[in-house]
């Protein structure tokens, strides 16, 4: 998507080789246009894939998802962080290990919102080592649910979690894909010829 990587490239500040701020306009402020603007986007690519809820996780994935959500007609779902893990009987619950963090946290859905039947797309504003988007694979399945997709505002692609989804069978679609923060720059993973 032009418009996104136009904004990772001039308003996006690379912080190290592994990870890139986007403060100024999806993780701190929101650029409501931009987000718009992604959520018809996801809504477009899974237009035809019978779409019943989009599942997300608190609080950086709530923004693109809403507009997607919107666009597609179905209920947003976010799945919430815990910090102590008690025990709680009406909630599908998954570990997400962060890399970046080096922490372990819960995160959790009522089943109140997830049934089976459901077709359900994940969607994330990065994609990383894709441990968040395993506990909401995971979260969905204990549901009973179908995962329909996996889609991905910034993808990192040389971090593993794109290709251990791919290869779990999941299809995976990144509205930039980032294949590199080498030397203070980003730079993207070719897309194919027209
Ligand atoms: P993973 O889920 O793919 O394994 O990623 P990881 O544990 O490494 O990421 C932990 C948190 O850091 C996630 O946010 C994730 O979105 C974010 N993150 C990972 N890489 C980058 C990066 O290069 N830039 C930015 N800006 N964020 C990155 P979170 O803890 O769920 O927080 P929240 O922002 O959703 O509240
Ligand atoms: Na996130
Ligand atoms: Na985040």
């Amino acid at each position: 998507m032009e418009r996104l990587k136009q904004a990772i490239v001039e308003r996006g500040i690379v912080l190290s080789e592994h990870v890139l701020k986007v403060d100024t306009f999806l993780n701190h402020q929101i650029d409501t246009g931009l987000m718009a603007a992604v959520g018809e986007e996801f809504a477009r690519i899974f237009q035809q894939d019978g779409i019943t809820k989009v599942l997300t996780i608190e609080s950086s994935g709530i923004a693109p998802s809403f507009m997607a959500a919107s666009k597609l007609e179905v209920p947003l779902v976010f799945a919430r962080k815990r910090k102590s893990l008690t025990m709680d009987e009406h909630v599908y619950a998954s570990r997400v290990y962060s890399f970046t963090k080096r922490t372990e946290s819960e995160i959790a859905v009522s089943k109140d919102f997830l049934a089976s039947g459901d077709r359900v797309l994940i969607l994330d504003d990065f994609l990383a080592n894709g441990q968040a988007a395993k506990g909401l694979i995971e979260i969905v399945e204990k549901a009973e649910a179908v995962v329909a997709g996996v889609g991905i505002v910034i993808e990192k692609s040389f971090q593993p979690g794109r290709e251990q989804l791919i290869n779990s069978g999941y299809r995976v679609e990144s509205l930039a894909r980032v294949a590199s923060l080498e030397n203070g720059r980003v730079t993207f993973v070719e897309s194919e010829a027209p």
